[in-house]
């Protein structure tokens, strides 16, 4: 990174071109509109909006419409990539992923995940992780991606653990849900760490 990391970083996201990721039998694509039907579809499942903690439950043609606005002003700031995960095959809108929080000083960014139900232990989520994550350090020049869960989500840190990251700790009471608080788990995956990909 250049002297001004933040302006790099935004150039970097501003010059991204679809498909942003190509993996085995997945497409990574800036969130497009007419996906929003599916994308509604596949949020019925509470289950999303229960360890995704940031989607909203019931999830409304409104919400899809803000979350293509919000992803389109987060590239532009630099601090957020959104992709939607499409399956090579047919075109299919499988699930969505992106970097968070993207931090140009440090060069480190938290990723987030899900994918939809019907979708679900084809190894989708872990193909999708291991590919954003070496977009994040090659593309985007990052040294460090973390990847939280809460307690409990045992498919997520198997997806993490998947993917090459490692369990670094539980963050205590680091989130507030309405009026309570509840810990985090962190995984890290650094730049020079090779892949946990076995597929
Ligand atoms: C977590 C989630 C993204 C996993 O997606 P997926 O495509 O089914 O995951 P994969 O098929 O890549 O599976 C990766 C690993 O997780 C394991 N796994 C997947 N679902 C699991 C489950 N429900 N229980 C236990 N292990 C599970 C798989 O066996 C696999 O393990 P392996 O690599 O040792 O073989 C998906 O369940 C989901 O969207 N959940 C709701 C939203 C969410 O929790 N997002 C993460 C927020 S932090």
């Amino acid at each position: 990174m250049t002297a001004d990391p933040a302006a790099e970083l935004r150039g970097r996201l501003r010059a991204v071109k679809d498909p942003v990721l190509r993996s085995a039998r997945l497409e990574g694509v800036l969130p497009q509109r007419r996906m929003i039907p599916e994308l509604v579809r596949l949020m019925a499942d509470p289950r999303i909006a229960r360890w995704a903690l940031n989607i909203p439950s019931p999830y409304r043609t409104s919400d899809g419409e803000e979350f293509v606005r919000r992803a389109r002003a987060g590239r532009r700031k630099g601090t957020w990539l959104a992709l939607q995960l499409l399956r090579r095959a047919d075109g299919v809108l499988v699930g969505g992923i992106g970097l968070h929080h993207l931090d140009p000083v440090h060069g480190r960014a938290e990723i987030g995940y899900w994918i939809g139900r019907p979708h679900r232990r084809r190894g989708y989520a872990s193909e999708a992780t291991e590919a954003i994550s070496r977009f994040a350090f090659r593309r985007l020049g990052l040294y460090r991606v973390e990847a939280r869960m809460s307690p409990g989500n045992t498919a997520s840190e198997a997806v993490a653990r998947s993917a090459g990251f490692r369990r670094e700790g539980r963050l205590r009471e680091s989130l507030r849900i309405g009026a309570t608080r509840r810990d985090e788990v962190v995984y890290g995956r650094l730049r020079w760490e090779r892949s946990g990909r076995r597929r």
